[in-house]
């Protein structure tokens, strides 16, 4: 039983973070080159971006098409490119960059 806790208590952390397994996502998605989670850098900090969507029901999505299809004059003047990932990577990171 004791062993059973120890390994239980070892277990926990990785379910706990599921913000970093996709920072982990971003990074290696190259997201980063551009973004940051809290700071403003050539695109909007991921911060902000789930300020300005906040309850909105279709964020989600819309945020999903903008990394696949590319994005413009939303933020500013500087656009965002198409990103290269494959549509449930895109979903994830809308879902990761919501919930900041
Ligand atoms: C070459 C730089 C660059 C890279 C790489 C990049 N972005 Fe962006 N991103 C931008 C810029 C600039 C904007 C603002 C575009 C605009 O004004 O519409 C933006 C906007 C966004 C938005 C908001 C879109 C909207 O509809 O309001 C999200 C979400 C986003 N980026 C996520 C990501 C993710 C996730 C990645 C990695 C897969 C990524 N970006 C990679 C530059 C980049």
């Amino acid at each position: 039983m004791k062993r059973y806790v120890a390994l239980m208590t070892l277990a926990l952390p990785l379910y706990a973070l599921p913000a970093h397994a996709s920072l982990a996502l971003a990074t290696q998605s190259k997201c980063m080159i551009c973004h940051q989670v809290d700071a403003k850098k050539l695109g909007p900090s991921f911060k902000q971006i789930a300020a300005k969507y906040k309850g909105q029901k279709t964020a989600e999505a819309m945020l999903t098409n903008s990394m696949l299809k590319g994005s413009v004059g939303k933020w500013g003047k500087i656009p965002m490119p198409a990103q290269k990932l494959s549509p449930a990577d895109a979903q994830a990171l809308a879902k990761w960059v919501l919930s900041l």
